[in-house]
């Protein structure tokens, strides 16, 4: 497997300046401007940000991508050759408040799964639990449901992030023991599912800080870590990513 990977999810942050400024400050750091370094930005800046990433190591990622494969009237909705035409290496798929806000489903994160892969785009499958699920101890069933898609991909590369809900944007982070025990959950649920689990990065999501990154980023099946608001800090950022290596 490549070594670690760190995504910053800028999510629904960054204006057109501020989002070139964030970039130029991570390219101009030899921590961030790095193989095993990506951000996932709006879509609107996205062909900007890929003009000034053009000849760094940063890698550039989409937070979400059409379920539509081809061209059409889908007003809108931004497809993966889309992506892949001005350089996504990556592409978020299924994240949690996509799944909350936008009602997406198993069969329309598939289909986003698929066409990423098929346009060249690595896609980041997230999932995880509530803190309902949790309490209900219905978390690893809900996790497992969430993974299923994977089953019906025959091959192609993609990365997975573990991000619990009650974690994202609340402080609130997992404890080492919850997110070794899913990580190797998830492991495990591949090699039996999808077999060689050796080769699927699975990232560690919800309020990962320059503070806590070294310990979980160390914790085992942790191959790297999907970061929200501490990713708009480049100071923070740079933390967490030579906590990577
Ligand atoms: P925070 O790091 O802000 O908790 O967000 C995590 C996340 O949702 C990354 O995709």
């Amino acid at each position: 497997m490549a070594g670690k990977l760190v995504i910053g999810n800028w999510k629904m942050n960054t204006r057109a300046q501020s989002a070139q400024a964030l970039a130029a400050e991570l390219l101009a750091d030899a921590a961030t401007n790095h193989e095993g370094v990506g951000i996932a930005a709006p879509a609107v800046y996205l062909a900007a940000l890929a003009q000034q990433l053009k000849g760094g190591k940063l890698a550039l990622s989409a937070q979400d991508v059409s379920c539509y494969a081809k061209d059409g009237a889908y007003t809108g909705e931004t497809s993966a050759e889309m992506l892949a035409d001005i350089g996504c290496v990556y592409t978020l798929v299924g994240h949690s408040e996509r799944r909350q806000y936008f009602s997406e489903d198993n069969a329309a994160l598939l289909a986003k799964m698929r066409n990423a892969i098929a346009a060249g785009v690595t896609p980041v499958l997230c999932v995880g639990e509530t803190l309902a699920q949790r309490e209900a101890d219905e978390y690893k069933t809900v996790i497992a449901d969430q993974l299923a898609i994977l089953a019906e991909i025959a091959d192609g590369e993609y990365v997975i992030a573990y991000e619990p809900v009650w974690a994202i944007g609340t402080g609130k982070v997992a404890s080492l023991e919850q997110i070794a025990e899913i990580h190797a959950f998830i492991k495990n649920w591949c090699l039996q599912n999808v077999g060689a689990s050796d080769k699927i990065r699975v990232l560690y999501g919800g309020s990962v800080k320059a503070e806590n990154a070294a310990a979980i980023l160390a914790t085992k099946n942790v191959d790297g870590a999907l970061v929200g608001g501490a990713s708009l800090d480049a100071g923070s950022f740079r933390v967490i990513c030579q906590a990577a290596g």
